[in-house]
Formats: C-alpha cells, structure tokens, sequence
C-alpha cells in the first residue's frame, strides 16, 4: 500500500504556502516536484564531486566518470535496454527528438516519403519533422484522433503505405493523458518498413516500460517530468540504427581523432554526446529512477487513476464546466468553461493556492480539431492526496461562482 501522506513529507516545494494557503501542486505533467533525496543528489555532486568526465587523471574525475556511467546502465535496466550504449543523453525530451529527425531522418528520408503523425501530439514530436520534411522533400501527414480523444488506428492503416518511412507517437498524450496503441502502431509501421519513434515524456511516468518488448525503434524522455531535475534527458534508439545515424553536434569527446584531413568519430554513445554533459543531470536522474522504483507500479497507477476519477465526478457536477476528451486510466484531465478564458480560471485557482496548467498545452492542432483556444488542465502524480482533490474542486466552485 503506498502511504501518501509520507511521500509527499519527502517534497518541500510540496510544503510551502502559496497566496497563503498550503499549496496544492497539480501540475506535474508539465514537470513534477523533486523528492528530497533528489535535491540532496545534485548538492552533494556541486558540493563534493564536481568534475568534468571521461577526462583529466585525477580521482574526482574518476568518481564523477563512474557515476555518470553508472546513470547510464541504470537507465538502460529502467527501460529494458539491450545495451547502455543504446542511451543517449540529451537536455530532454525535445532535444531528443530534434536529434533522431536531424540525424536519422535527414539522412535517410528522400523526396516523397512520408512521416505520419498523429493529430494529439505536443508540438515537440511534430515541428521537427516539419523541419526534416522541408529539408528532404519528405511529406508529414496527419493521423487523425477519433472525436473522443483517441488515435484513429482505422485512419493509421488506411495512411499506412510503402511510402511511410517514419512513425512519430506519444505512448500518452500531454493534454488529455490517453494511452495511444503504440503496441499495434509500431507492429504495423514495421510491416510496411518504417521506423516508430515513440515520446514517452508523460508514458515514462505512469507505465512500466520494456523498449525491447514493445519493439520500439526510438524512445525518448524527460528527467524533469520523473521526479529529476530540467535539463537532463533520454534517447533510446536501437543500436543498429544509432550506429548507422551520423553525428549531429560536433565538438570535444564526441571524436576519436581530429585532423584537418579529416575526422573520425567515437563509437556510441559518446558519438552523440559533444561537449560537457548534465554530469550531475545524469546523476539526479538515477536517484530519481532509484526513488520511484522502490514503489509498486500498480499501487502508484491505482493512487492517481482514483484521484482523476474522483476529480472527474466532481467537475461533472458543477454547472458549466466541460470536460474535453476524458479518459479512464489517465493523470491528467483537461476542461474548459464555455465563454471564460482559460487563464482567467488558472489565476482564481492560483489565488486560492491551486497550481493548474492553462493554454494550449503546445497541442495546436489538437486545440483546433476540440475547437478551443485552450484548456485548464489539472495533473496528477505519486504525492497528490485526496484533500488535494477536494481543494481543487472546492476552488473551481468557488471560481465559477466568482465568474
Ligand atoms: N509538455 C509539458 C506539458 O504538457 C510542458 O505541460
């Protein structure tokens, strides 16, 4: 059984006051709070530890090399790689996605291939591979969402052709938490011969991931968004294809001999990983995925899908609220109040010590298909509580009363 109330004593931004009121953080899927042993992680590295890796001949640079690998290897059990040299660091998410479009889409896409991408993802797994469409002639095609907020499979196998080279997914969506068929998905794109990039930066969160058992090409995900710090980031990608994909960003550590008559590049994964990584990024982040797997996966998923359940209920009954695209299972829930602004209910909420997300969610064009400027969205993880619940719900009737 998971004992809330003693993980959240483990967050102090979770225990401050806020608009002088206890705040209530509900927010997470734009970036979660840090466990304590998290913070103490990154201090201890500034404090005792700070060297730069793979370089120097000292016993600081020694330990801090040893860490970082050691980051590296636990990664790749998290995930069920077949090989450390299979993870890549990058600054998040979004950095790696640009990679794996700049580095193995640029190379291999021709003029006429197309990418498909579905209708619900975040802008960070559309815009780079608008950019490699311009840069190669390939073509980006939309998969539509169902009108429930869901990956249209029978619009994907009517897309689905030998044209299709790339495959851009999100194991769950960003603004209303659906869980997209990435299973079928990426068995299909590989009967016609295309490679699946899934974005698991909220997927990593909330389900236990095998990327050799899904058979993913590509994974790739956040540090922040798993309870460890901004600016540290995975990306997955299957070793074959990593060896074939050129370098992206040149510099130190990423050579293994430079000459004016030409350069070779070092073998994986420092081939992609130029200049001084996120040392102690990387080191936070084992600490994080240390923390989080002393949980039971299903006691965790039970904890928050009964939270958003309970929050959907209540929304339901307050007049004038909308919920956009629900779905069971989810950590987030998204809703509108026709004819307010979304910002306009973020700040009441906010006055009342509710941290909530408002806007766009950087979803356009799943804004446009549910015909809304924005959303407020509400997020949940591992230390929300009831009372955390009825707050929020106690705030949005407040604010509707106030509006
Ligand atoms: N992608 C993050 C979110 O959805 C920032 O809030």
């Amino acid at each position: 059984m998971l004992d809330v109330n003693a993980v959240t004593r483990q967050f102090p931004a979770l225990q401050q006051t806020v608009n002088d009121q206890r705040l209530v953080y509900l927010d997470s899927a734009a970036t979660t709070q840090k466990p304590q042993c998290v913070i103490d992680a990154i201090s201890r590295y500034y404090s005792q530890e700070n060297a730069n890796v793979h370089r120097g001949s000292h016993s600081l640079t020694a330990h801090a090399t040893s860490q970082f690998e050691s980051a590296r290897e636990t990664v790749a059990d998290f995930i069920h790689a077949d090989s450390s040299k299979e993870i890549i660091w990058t600054r998040g998410a979004t950095e790696a996605l640009n990679l794996i479009a700049q580095t193995y889409a640029r190379n291999t896409l021709q003029t006429g291939d197309e990418i498909l991408v579905g209708e619900m993802e975040h802008h960070a797994n559309i815009v780079p591979w608008q950019i490699v469409a311009e840069q190669t002639g390939a073509k980006v095609v939309k998969v539509p969402m169902t009108p429930d907020c869901q990956f249209d499979l029978a619009a994907f196998e009517s897309l689905l052709s030998s044209r299709t080279k790339l495959v851009a997914i999100a194991h769950i969506t960003n603004v209303t938490g659906t869980r997209q068929p990435i299973e079928q998905v990426i068995s299909r794109a590989h009967q016609v011969g295309a490679v699946v990039v899934v974005d698991g930066a909220q997927g990593i969160v909330h389900e236990k991931v095998d990327v050799q058992a899904l058979d993913a090409d590509f994974y790739v995900f956040s540090g922040h968004k798993l309870y460890a710090p901004a600016g540290i980031g995975v990306l997955y990608g299957k070793l074959n294809l990593l060896e074939a994909m050129p370098p992206w960003h040149g510099g130190g550590k990423m050579v293994e001999k430079v000459s004016f008559n030409g350069t070779t590049y070092s073998e994986l994964p420092g081939k992609f990983e130029a200049g001084t990584p996120n040392v102690a990024g990387a080191i936070a982040l084992e600490t994080a995925i240390k923390w989080y797997q002393e949980f039971t996966p299903q006691d965790v998923a039970t904890h928050i899908h009964s939270l958003v359940d309970k929050a959907q209920r209540r929304l339901n009954q307050i007049e004038d609220v909308r919920i956009l695209g629900y779905q069971e299972h989810a950590s987030v829930i998204s809703f509108v109040i026709d004819g307010v602004h979304h910002q306009d209910i973020a700040t009441l909420l906010d006055q009342q010590g509710i941290a909530v997300r408002a806007g766009h969610h950087c979803a356009h064009p799943l804004m446009d298909a549910l015909n809304v400027k924005g959303t407020v969205r509400a997020s949940f993880a591992i230390y929300n509580t009831d009372n955390d619940v009825e707050r929020f719900i106690q705030a949005v009737e407040k604010a509707v009363d106030m509006l």
